[in-house]
């Protein structure tokens, strides 16, 4: 992109090669790419940080950060870079921007990068140089090319003027930009790696199955990939509350049981109740950190639009509050019109009678009595939640739009957002 580079390595034998203009790693392009650097002046290498830091404006980081035995990220590599460039800065006039690139857990870079930038160079951050965090998104094997078309480009700072330099050398990427918290851009490449591992783990599961069943495996693939409206796509990815209903958690039963059958163990679909089961704990262990006893619930059938209460989530939560002794009163519009219709009644009666009668028409009313109210699901109105009084603990399980949220309740939180 024109820019000189310099590049720093602790390993002689890199840094030789990479002044020779040959490429240490192997990797398309990168030879051509190196060989063309050191051939324009453009690229040098170094074990020298110190003097690569005084000589340049930015610093990307992004050595090593593996994991110790027990699973732990090791941040050696990055504490003694930390260290090395705080004591660079100590001797440099100008303004110097820190760009950790290195895959890092929210916190890392404010809570051990910045400190010891600030001991080492008698600085401060903000006022006598900016650190920002910016993850990669490239894959060995396609580095180059997932450089010059990055799904996206995340930029983290702790104030927005601190991403100036960052903007002026990612303006001709292409791409969304986002610019955001630190905390927020390091997170958004472990949610990402986590989900390619579970859409690994689960393709591979699935698809052993599928061959245990003597069914082709890819001919389903093929048709589940190409829905981009359900599968491919954003919807179910909202952090919010358990799944339900009567068909996912029958479903996921049906096909784990078939793999003990099978005498196959694939932990991540068995993983899939426990885990949802332990969502529900959550949202108990919620409503207890409140210290309140009167519990309003809205929402009782699985989603907003239905009065299927099988399998309902939300009924479990209502009836774990009640064995936990909270008094718990219950509106849901669907749950009450399917009673009055008959579709419902009978589930109710016969096997939730106890939650039945703890169910309410009067919206108004309910939101005047609980201390606690739950939103689980998306049916209630805007007009009526903003009724709530300050002192009334929202637990909103379904992640409501910021639009419908009441305005003026001074604890409004979800259970996993
Ligand atoms: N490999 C990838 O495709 C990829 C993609 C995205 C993110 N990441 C993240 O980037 C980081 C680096 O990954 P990697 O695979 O390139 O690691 P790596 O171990 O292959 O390379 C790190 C380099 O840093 C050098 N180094 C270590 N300590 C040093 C120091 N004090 N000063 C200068 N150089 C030092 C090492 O000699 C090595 O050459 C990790 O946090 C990783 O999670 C990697």
């Amino acid at each position: 992109m024109g820019h000189r580079v310099i590049g720093v390595d602790v390993n002689p034998a890199k840094v030789e090669m990479m002044e020779s203009g040959r490429s240490p790693i192997v990797e398309a392009s990168m030879n051509d790419l190196v060989a063309e650097g050191a051939r324009s002046c453009r690229l040098h290498a170094t074990v020298d940080s110190a003097d690569a830091v005084l000589k340049s404006d930015v610093s990307f980081v992004c050595v090593g950060t593996p994991s110790l035995r027990n699973g732990k990220l090791d941040l050696s590599h990055i504490e003694k870079v930390a260290r090395e460039i705080g004591l660079a800065l100590k001797q440099k006039q100008s303004r110097h921007t820190l760009v950790l690139r290195s895959t890092v857990l929210p916190g890392t870079t404010e809570s051990v990068v910045l400190p010891i930038l600030e001991r080492e160079s008698g600085r401060r951050a903000g006022a006598d140089f900016t650190v920002a965090y910016n993850p990669e998104f490239m894959r060995e094997g396609s580095a180059v090319a997932d450089f010059l078309q990055p799904p996206y480009t995340i930029l983290g700072a702790q104030d927005p003027s601190h991403l100036a330099p960052l903007r002026e050398l990612y303006k001709q990427t292409p791409g969304r930009v986002f610019e955001s918290t630190i905390g927020v851009a390091e997170m958004a490449k472990y949610f990402s790696n986590a989900f390619h591992a579970v859409k690994v783990a689960f393709a591979n599961e699935v698809g052993t199955l599928c061959k245990h069943l003597n069914v082709d495996a890819q001919a389903v693939t093929e048709i589940f990939t190409s829905d981009t409206r359900l599968n491919i796509s954003r919807a179910y990815l909202s952090p919010g509350f358990a799944f339900g209903g009567s068909c996912l958690p029958k479903d996921v039963r049906a096909l784990t049981y078939k793999a003990k059958e099978l005498d196959l163990n694939l932990p991540m679909l068995e993983s899939l109740l426990p885990s949802n089961s332990e969502h529900v704990e959550r949202g108990v262990d919620a409503v207890v950190r409140t210290g309140k006893r009167r519990i309003a619930q809205l929402g009782l059938s699985f989603k907003a639009g239905t009065d299927d209460l099988r399998e309902s989530p939300q009924v479990q939560l209502v009836k774990r509050l009640l064995g936990e002794g909270y008094e718990v009163r219950v509106w849901d519009e669907d749950v009450s019109l399917g009673r009055l219709a008959g579709s419902n009644r009978q589930y109710i009666e016969e096997v939730i009678p106890h939650i039945g009668s703890l169910l309410t028409d009067d919206l108004e009313e309910l939101l005047k009595w609980g201390e606690v109210v739950i939103i689980g699901n998306k049916s209630a109105n805007k007009d009526k939640l903003q009724q709530l009084r300050p002192e009334q603990i929202v637990i909103d399980l379904v992640n409501l739009d910021k639009a419908i949220r009441p305005q003026g309740v001074r604890s409004y939180e979800g259970i996993c957002w």
